[in-house]
Order: C-alpha cells, then structure tokens, then sequence
C-alpha cells in the first residue's frame, strides 16, 4: 500500500490546492514547493531549510517571501481594476494596507515598496502605528497614496496627525468616537488649518465568524447613524463640512460569506449618497478589511473559508457603490479597501520540527498471564478473541476487564505489577481493534474513544503561544503538513503538543475538506542508522502556511519560549536571495524582558558555585563547566536545539 502512495495522494490528503493555489505545491521527490511570484519558478521548502540549517539558521523559523505580498498586491488591484472596467465606474481605487496586521519592518517597507505603482498607502490604528506609517511612507506628490488614521485618538495622535498633514502626506483622520471631532476642531483653530476628516459608521449589517461583533450598535468602534448626524451639524455650523471626506466601515475581518459583504456595501453606499446629499465634501468610501482567506481551502462560508474569490469581491463593492451613487446623480467616490489578511497571510511559512512522538501503535508488549487472576486471563482472552466480526462487543469487554482491573488493584487485590499487564492488556486489544476499524466502511459512535485513545501525539518544537495564537485564542485552522516524504504513505494519525508546559499548548484541530479533523496524518518518525546508544529520530519536519497574518504580534511570551528566527527570501531571476535574517531571541533577550539581570545571574551563579566548593560539595573543574553551560545557555536560541 505505501509503494502505490503518490504525491497526488498528499495533494489531495492536505488539500494543497484549494488553500495553497498559485503559491504552493509538491514536486516529484515529495517536497513542498513555494512559487514565490505565482509563476513556474518554485523553490524546494525542503532544500532550502536544509540549507538555512547550515547557515546556523535553526528550527522553529519563519520564512517570509516577500514576492508573495509582491503578487498579493497585484492581484488585489488588478481585481479592482477588472471591476472597475466591468462597471463603468467613474473612479479609482486606492487600497491602504493596514499596518495592525503585521507591523514588521520588512513587511511594511516591502509593501510601500511595491505599492508604489498602485499609489498603495497605509491604514493606521493607534500611535506606535502611526509613528511607522508617517516615516515609512513615501509622500506622494500627487496626494494619491493615502494614510488613513483609524483607531482611538488622544490630543497627541491628532496633532501629529494633523500637522502631518502639512508636510505632504493625504493623510485622513477618521472619527471613531465623537468627543475626537471637538480636539480636531480645537486643533485645527490652534493651527489654522482645514483637516481631512472621515467617519466611521457603526452598519447595521451583521458580519459573521468571530469577528462577528464589529458591526451592530453595541461595536466598539464607530459612530451610531445619530452620531453621524451629529457630526455633520456640527461641522456645517463651524463652516468645515467640506472638511468631511471619507465614509469608512469595516464589519469584521475574515468575512466568509459575500451575501454578508453585500449587505454591508449596500448599506454603506446608501450612507455615503446621504452624506453627500447633506453638503458633505464626500470623495472616499472605505469598505474596511473583511476579504477573507481560503485556509482549508474548501471554498466554502465556514469560518476557516471563503465562499467567493477575490474577483467576486471587487465586482460586487464596485457595482453596488454606483448603482447607488447613480441613483441619486452622485459622483462615484474613489474606493478605498484595507485589506491585511488577504495581503499578508499567504507570504510567511513556519517552519518547526518533531522531537519526538508517543505512539500508541508502536508494539505493545504483552505476555501471556499464568496462573494470574481471573482479570488478567480474561483480558487474554478476550485479546485473543478479537475478530472483524465481533470487535464491538470485544472493545466493550475490554474497557469492563480493564476497569475491574483498576477498582481490583484500590482495593488490594492486585499488584502494582498486575496492574501494569491488565493495562498492557488493555492497550494491545483496542490496538487490535482499531487496526480492524481501518478497514471498516463505517464504525459505531461508541469507538469513537477508540479513535482519540490510538491518536498519536507528535511533540514539536515550537510554541503555539508564540508563534499561532490564533490556535489557541480563537481555534483558528491552519493548513499544515510534512514539507517532505510526501510521496509516502502517512500511517500515523496524530495530534501535535509543543515545548510549553500548558495542557492548551497544542494543535488538535486541522483542516478538513468537510469539517474540522482531530488528528492529522503524519509519517512515523525514522530512526537513523547509529549505533543504538546514538540513535535519533531523522529530522521530520512541518510547515504551518498562511500565517503572514496577526500570528506574529499576538504571539507571547509563555514559558519564556522567544521570537523566533525569521529569513525574508525575495527571488531573482531563477534562483532566490536571503535578503534579512531576523535571528530570534536568545535566552538572555528574554530575561530581560521580565527585569532579570544575565550579569547579576552569571554573578549568583560564580558565587554559589565558590560556596560549594569550599564547602567541597563540587570539584573545581565540575562548577567550571556548570558556569560555562549557564553562560552559553544564556547566548543560545529559547528553542531546543
Ligand atoms: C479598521 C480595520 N481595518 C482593516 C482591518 C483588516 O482586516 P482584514 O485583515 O480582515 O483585511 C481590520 C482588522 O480587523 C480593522 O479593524
């Protein structure tokens, strides 16, 4: 059967196409492929880990191509572009990233770099944000690249952002909370100058998934349509209602059905006619983030899915906004989406490996029980019994023997060596069973514990706390895989726990063509061919894709596991370029984090190791070398090597 295994079958097994088209693949030595620019040239995931490897570039890593966002960018625009044309729309469209979704340096300056050409801007939601966007991004003279201010504003957010007005940027404050109008207009008497301004309304459209909430009157951000109203009464008695240019909503970011996406453009585009009716100097309309991403691939409104493309998106924002704008005569504004998640995800691999894996369909020893209680023969037996034909009834027996095993060994009767051959016992015939069940069409409800109990579990290095939060947090899927031996058969079922010392530090939940599987097929780990005292496990290892997207920033510190090690790969031509190692934090980096000192701990260390020698509890060269793996251990990775 592991002959006739082709990679065809791990296409379809981990579903690469749906969620990973045109980006990633696997060729004909079992390998994922990345296709950095979406085109014919793929580099092998595999080779080039084994080759960061030798550069001292360890696992767990974070491989960035930053030719995806290159690639993300372009078919977002050509999107719009396409609909624009479609519709005879009568305006542009100026896309804004925003920064919350991944504020790492790289990133943000690749995307201003390759944004250039669409006049792409930046979308920013509080004041380290802004402080990166104003700096980063290039003032275009044109005032077509926008820099759009979301998020809770103090005084000093708007003074910087109104003063950054004046040195070129088309930057555009948009009030979330109505007491941020009053400090605008103080500021702008202050300094004599006539803002931008934008609203953001609070639709009554409700978005769905988690994120669910951000729309309604009870969302935390945005202006009721009273407030609104507000707002532009307000303005017009200070004569700067021309000063009101921009309607923003966003109900929600990974947005999964387009019935949801239409509502809510149907309602914005009908706000934004009203407010140009009123005398507002309305130009913008921004439709928010929301463009979700495929991640298991299954096209479909679950939560993990999508069930429209990106295409579809863009033609049903542009159609909506003029057949309401045409409705009233009102000039088509130019559209403005902040899309992150559909930007960013694809780009960024992680990349981790196994350490180890308990598997509970190794061999079970098992010996037969003479002249032993009745318990231990019947659980024999029953072993031995166990046939496709009666396995239901044999698992049942098997659990009843095991359990009187246990309330036998509470009450005396059993030794702890009895109880450990009852339990051998036990595990060889739900062994037997499960093996049987493989093969079965259709399996009772009642093995389902049958099924978890013969999970392996697959010990990986990694935290999820640092490196998917999303895992945990939100139950967010991820697809995953092996990033090679995919041209053999996976025979293990299994769930994968990390390095932290928390029962919720795992991954028990994958992506599923249907639903949501619990386990995952993994290869069995190798052994390699050292004498047996040397033996380790061959490197096997698992790539985490589309998670370019919030993983990064949310991750913490849990156990003190660090950032890890991040590579930006940009390609040239037919082969690639490593264009920034980010190394991860050492030891020492996260100590400091939590106030420790790694020279007042180094000094504790020396000090202690005296005492115990004079005390001669130590020999000299012995605290010798304690003290110098307490230093190097301060220097190394957070991770285990
Ligand atoms: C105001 C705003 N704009 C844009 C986004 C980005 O959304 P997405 O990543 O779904 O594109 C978010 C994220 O939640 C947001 O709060």
């Amino acid at each position: 059967m592991g002959d006739l295994w082709t990679i065809e079958d791990s296409r379809k097994l981990y579903q690469i196409e749906g969620w990973g088209h045109p980006y990633f693949d696997i060729n004909e030595e079992g390998h994922v492929t990345v296709a950095p620019r979406g085109d014919g040239y793929k580099i092998d995931l595999f080779h080039l880990v084994e080759s960061l490897k030798k550069r001292d570039i360890h696992l767990p890593l974070l491989i960035r191509f930053s030719d995806i966002l290159a690639d993300r960018l372009h078919r977002l625009h050509q999107c719009m572009y396409n609909a624009i044309d479609r519709y005879g729309y009568q305006n542009v469209y100026r896309g804004v990233y925003p920064i919350k979704c991944n504020q790492h340096r790289q990133l943000v300056e690749a995307l201003v770099k390759y944004g250039k050409q669409y006049h792409f801007g930046l979308e920013v939601g509080s004041k380290p944000e802004l402080m990166i966007a104003l700096a980063t991004l290039d003032v275009d003279k044109t005032g077509e690249t926008l820099l759009i201010c979301n998020g809770y504003k103090d005084e000093d957010y708007l003074e910087t952002a109104l003063l950054a007005q004046q040195v070129g940027h088309n930057l555009i404050v948009v009030i979330e909370q109505i007491n941020e109008l009053f400090t605008i207009l103080k500021l702008s008497d202050k300094y004599d100058l006539k803002p931008q301004l934008g609203v953001r309304a609070k639709l009554q459209t409700k978005g769905t998934g988690h994120w669910g909430n951000s729309t309604g009157e009870k969302a935390k951000f945005g202006l009721t349509i009273p407030e609104i109203v507000m707002v532009v009464e307000h303005l017009r008695q200070e004569g700067k209602l021309d000063c009101l240019k921009l309607l923003h909503f966003h109900i929600g970011s990974q947005i999964s059905s387009i019935a949801v996406i239409k509502d809510a453009i149907r309602e914005a585009s009908q706000i934004y006619v009203q407010l140009y009716t009123m005398g507002a100097g309305m130009k913008y309309l921004d439709v928010g983030g929301g463009l979700a991403v495929d991640y298991d691939g299954s096209k479909t409104n679950f939560y993990a899915s999508k069930n429209y493309n990106m295409q579809n998106y863009a033609n049903d924002i542009v159609a909506a906004v003029r057949d309401a704008c045409d409705a009233k005569d009102v000039p088509h504004p130019i559209l403005i989406s902040e899309s992150g998640r559909a930007i960013a995800a694809h780009h960024s691999v992680l990349i981790f490996n196994v350490v180890n894996s308990n598997n509970p369909l190794l061999n079970i020893p098992i010996s037969k029980p003479e002249k032993a209680h009745p318990v231990l023969r019947n659980l024999w037996e029953t072993y031995h019994s166990i046939d496709e034909t009666n396995y239901q009834e044999m698992y049942h027996d098997a659990i009843q023997f095991k359990e009187e095993a246990i309330s036998l060994f509470n009450f005396g009767y059993l030794t702890l060596a009895e109880r450990a051959q009852a339990e051998q016992l036990y595990w060889a015939c739900c062994q037997k069973i499960y093996l049987i069940t493989q093969n079965e069409s259709y399996v009772s409800d009642d093995l389902n514990d049958l099924q978890d109990l013969m999970t392996s579990t697959y010990y990986i290095n990694l935290s999820v706390f640092q490196s998917a939060p999303d895992t945990w947090a939100i139950d967010q899927l991820f697809p995953i895989l092996p990033i090679h031996r995919l041209n053999e058969k996976p025979t293990v079922k299994a769930i994968l726990a990390d390095l932290t010392c928390d029962s919720d530090g795992k991954i028990d939940k994958f992506i599923d063509l249907l639903d949501v599987k619990h386990a995952l097929e993994l290869h069995p780990l190798e052994l390699n061919g050292s004498p047996p005292e040397e033996r380790k496990f061959k490197p096997y290892y698992l790539g985490m894709f589309l998670v370019g997207a919030y993983q990064e920033i949310m991750g913490n510190l849990h156990n003190l596991f660090g950032d890890i090690n991040v590579v930006h790969i940009e390609s040239n031509g037919d082969s690639y370029n490593i264009k920034h190692v980010v190394k991860g934090d050492t030891v020492t980096d996260v100590l400091k984090y939590v106030e420790y000192s790694p020279e007042d701990l180094m000094e504790k260390m020396r000090c202690l190791a005296e005492m115990a020698i004079s005390e001669r509890k130590i020999e000299i060269e012995h605290s010798q070398r304690l003290l110098k793996n307490y230093e190097r251990n301060l220097r190394s990775y957070t991770y285990l090597r």
